[in-house]
């Protein structure tokens, strides 16, 4: 048999996945990263018209569709007062692939990407395919990255730091301070902020903002998605926004690993994008409510977390064998060693589930603790 990749031997499938697979087929997962609720109907029926008309059929523009470059175009007019064309962005496969294409055209052998530790799993594993070293920044107690911890990381070889606030594990959500700290970070070291706004929408406490606001888009590369803005997580659509000539090298990569995103999904973020923003309040507005029911019950039971003020996750201080003990109590949660070495004795909890099941599983938490302390 032929040797692999020295890239792809550097990487493994995610800790996520391995507590899912230890679980009992009826467990509550609480370890799942996606909203609980049905996509936006607007978008649903932009997919199935296109579908119907036959207008979905065919390869779109490599970047995406004009008209939803748009509506992409737009939202960042009204959300971030931010004067964009098309041409500064590019229709990807979700998320993950604009994280892709922006760490393959960014990033050579020897480079280091500073990341937050805990943080969202791709950041390391996709600088790791780059070629790239990933450097973690550990976090401040209340779980935000600190501009200082950030700018004394920083070496002759750093490339980029990447930013995700609202954050995946943690919930914790930027200031407006620090983010024009990162902001001018990426500006006086000439270094490029990766700012995944994937949860841009889900924040309780404060306000979202973007790096976008406070330096030139030449420092800032955005990615975005519906997944977790509109509930769209199966569509597989999201964005990067850059500069023309970044978009132009993430292209290259674009072109020949994806061709375009798929077309039904286009039309139907494009819906989402125009449509009405009912449904993002809704679920904000429950995300809110089940916050407030996990932290202040994990809180009686004993244990130590920090008040998350966006995204759908929360991240308590665990006592040794408290996950195993719920996933053999039929509760899925997720080692916060899984997102990275500083995530070790806590726990990701996801509170994309309804409130019914998260009273239950909250039970058996209580159980869980007792048992192991
Ligand atoms: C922080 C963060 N970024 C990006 C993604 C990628 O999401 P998608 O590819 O569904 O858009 C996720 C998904 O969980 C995430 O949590």
């Amino acid at each position: 048999m032929s040797d692999f990749s020295n890239r792809v031997n550097e990487i493994s499938i995610s800790g996520i996945r391995e507590v899912f697979e230890a679980a009992g087929e009826d467990a509550i997962n609480l370890g799942l990263g996606q909203p609980d609720f049905a996509a936006p109907e607007h978008a649903q029926e932009a997919a199935a018209s296109a579908i119907t008309a036959g207008k979905a059929d065919g390869y779109t523009q490599n970047s995406g569709m004009e008209s939803l470059r748009e509506a992409i175009v737009d939202k960042y007019a009204q959300d971030q007062n931010l004067s964009i064309t098309p041409e500064n962005t590019i229709a990807t496969a979700g998320g993950s692939e604009a994280l892709h294409i922006f760490f393959q055209a960014h990033v050579n052998p020897g480079d280091e990407v500073l990341v937050p530790d805990p943080g969202f799993v791709s950041y390391a594993a996709l600088t790791k395919l780059a070629g790239g070293t990933p450097v973690p920044v550990p976090l401040r107690d209340d779980l935000t990255l600190s501009p200082q911890a950030v700018e004394s990381a920083i070496s002759p070889d750093t490339v980029a730091f990447v930013l995700n606030s609202p954050g995946n594990p943690t919930g914790a959500v930027s200031s407006r301070a620090d983010i024009e700290d990162f902001a001018a970070i990426a500006e006086s070291h000439d270094l490029v902020c990766l700012s995944d706004e994937v949860y841009e929408y889900t924040v309780f406490d404060g306000s979202f903002h973007s790096p976008t606001e406070f330096t030139e888009l030449e420092n800032v590369v955005v990615i975005n998605s519906t997944s977790k803005l509109f509930s769209m997580t199966g569509w597989r659509l999201g964005w990067v926004l850059a500069s023309t000539d970044r978009i132009e090298k993430m292209l290259r990569v674009h072109q020949y690993a994806q061709a375009c995103a798929a077309a039904p999904s286009q039309y139907a973020a494009e819906a989402a994008l125009r449509g009405s923003r009912d449904i993002v309040n809704e679920m904000t507005t429950t995300f809110q409510t089940r916050r407030d029911i996990v932290v202040s019950r994990l809180r009686e039971i004993g244990m130590e977390v920090p008040t998350p003020k966006g995204a759908f996750y929360c991240m308590p201080v665990v006592p040794d064998g408290f996950v195993d003990a719920c996933i053999d109590r039929g509760v899925i949660v997720v080692p916060g060693e899984a997102f990275g070495a500083e995530g070790a004795g806590s726990a990701r909890i996801s509170y994309a589930t309804d409130t019914g099941q998260l009273t239950t599983a909250l039970d058996i938490m209580a159980d869980a603790y007792e048992a192991v302390t």
